[in-house]
């Protein structure tokens, strides 16, 4: 059985980065499941279907091809074998992926792809249902969050640094506005699952937060 390791949270929480941090020093991949949904929610925005639209959205993920690969250790994440790592990373796809990861014909094309890749490597997974669905069955499971005024001051403060002058108002309403809707989808809303460890990082740092999760791993496969 490979080693996976499961991390959920909402949105600014730092999974991502963190994630990436904690895989390197155990030394096993690290999977950004939010990367697919951004994928196919470029290429619903890109085919010009309506986001509200379950047939339309239904029919176009039998289509797509979203692929993850990996170089020098960092995920790469392909649709149709285009690179599309940066161009996901707007806050246009940012809603789009939200909007599109809502209906079950997504999220099962989706999962489905995900156990597949977890199965054949050791790997740390971070999305939004990964300790309830995708690794349901994993002794490893970490629900990582922070106060949304602190998850929006550093994504804004991010955003900053890209050059994006976006008020911290409208980053906050807008991280609001997405945990919403994660939350409270019927297919599959991010929750803590009953067995994931609380990681509240309000007051840590990213290095204090990643030293967290090293233990809880270790706690659970042993010294790595
Ligand atoms: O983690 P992220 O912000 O890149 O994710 C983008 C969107 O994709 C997020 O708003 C909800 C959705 N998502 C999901 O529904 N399930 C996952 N496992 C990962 C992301």
């Amino acid at each position: 059985m490979p080693m996976n390791i499961a991390i959920d949270g909402p949105v600014g929480a730092g999974k991502s980065s963190i994630a990436d941090h904690v895989a390197r020093r155990l030394n096993i991949l690290h999977l950004d499941t939010g990367a697919m949904y951004r994928a196919f929610g470029l290429y619903a925005l890109r085919s010009g279907v309506d986001l509200a639209s379950e047939e339309a959205l239904s029919a176009l993920v039998e289509k797509v091809d979203v692929q993850v690969e990996y170089a020098d250790g960092a995920q790469r994440t392909l649709l149709f074998g285009e690179d599309v790592s940066d161009l996901i990373r707007t806050g246009e796809v940012s809603a789009a992926a939200s909007a599109v990861s809502k209906w079950p014909a997504v999220r099962r094309r989706m999962v489905r792809a995900q156990q597949e890749m977890a199965a054949r490597a050791d790997m740390l997974i971070d999305g939004r249902d990964i300790g309830t669905v995708v690794l349901k069955d994993s002794p490893c499971k970490i629900y990582l969050t922070a106060a949304s005024e602190e998850r929006a001051r550093r994504r804004y403060v991010q955003q900053l640094a890209k050059g994006d002058n976006t008020p911290f108002d409208q980053v906050l309403r807008e991280l609001i506005a997405r945990d919403e809707q994660d939350m409270n989808r019927k297919t599959d809303p991010l929750r803590q699952a009953e067995d994931a460890v609380l990681v509240d990082s309000t007051n840590m740092t990213e290095e204090e937060t990643v030293e967290a999760i090293v233990k809880i791993v270790e706690e659970v496969y042993g010294k790595q």
